[in-house]
């Protein structure tokens, strides 16, 4: 039985004395033990962050990383950075990233081999636009992210990985996929981890979904087979969010 696994993608958003304020205001309203419960925060925000949430059930996550061990890289942060502040998890190929600052899945997968040398675990983002959607594209597209992104991957780093589903056109937009149409390609994405690897990998990669994910949408996507948790954005700032963590409550 895969546990789910509800993160906050706080994007550019909360100076770090807001962060440390917003992790009290969450603190006992995200409490739930059925679930792994993750912020990702902006860089500057991890220590106090961690700091914060230190003797609770909520884990760290960054939103970005590169791929480098160190060095003349003005600006980037390493995972050996991320792993010794006390992250756990790495979002990596937000659709925000590959858009906004071009970073393809060559590069995506030298992030994800990194963040799991370092003993972090990537949440791997893919998703389609709508114009894909439209055209019918929507499972080629991402399997082919997918394959290139886990290029090189071991079985085993792949069981433990998390995937997010994040249709383009959902996120920021109010606009939810239907939980079928949520399912359809959470389900997609396992087969194509079958088809690469094998069904017990499969059956162990948590795969999530985001894109305007709330408190009156979470309980009814949750509930899908092939759908271990969210990706949340705007949410994720807001006592909201404890009703998205506390979905089965
Ligand atoms: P929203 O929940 O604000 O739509 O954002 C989704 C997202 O991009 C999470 O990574």
């Amino acid at each position: 039985m895969r546990k789910k696994i509800i993160a906050g993608n706080w994007k550019m958003n909360m100076t770090p004395s807001q962060a440390v304020a917003l992790c009290a205001e969450l603190k006992d309203l995200v409490k739930n033990d059925d679930v792994d419960v993750v912020y990702c925060v902006p860089a500057i925000d991890i220590v106090p962050v961690v700091n914060a949430l230190k003797g609770t059930n909520v884990k760290v996550g960054a939103e970005n990383m590169y791929f480098e061990e160190k060095g003349a890289f003005t600006g980037e942060i390493s995972a050996a950075m991320l792993k010794d502040a006390g992250v756990e998890y790495v979002i990596i190929g937000h659709s925000e990233r590959r858009d906004y600052f071009k970073e393809d899945d060559a590069l995506l997968n030298k992030k994800v081999k990194k963040a799991i040398e370092a003993g972090l675990t990537p949440i791997l983002c893919c998703g389609e636009t709508l114009e894909q959607r439209e055209m019918g594209i929507t499972m080629d597209w991402i399997r082919m992210q997918i394959k290139s992104d886990l290029a090189g991957v071991a079985a085993a780093d792949v069981a433990k990985l998390v995937i997010a589903y994040e249709p383009i056109w959902a996120i920021g937009t109010g606009k939810t996929a239907t939980t079928a149409q949520a399912e359809e390609v959470c389900g997609g994405i396992r087969a194509c981890i079958a088809e690469i690897y094998d069904q017990a990998t499969a059956e162990a990669v948590r795969i999530q979904y985001g894109g305007s994910v709330n408190a009156g949408n979470a309980a009814e996507l949750f509930a899908e087979k092939d759908i271990d948790g969210g990706l949340v954005g705007g949410a994720s700032l807001k006592a909201d969010f404890g009703k998205i963590v506390c979905y089965n409550k």
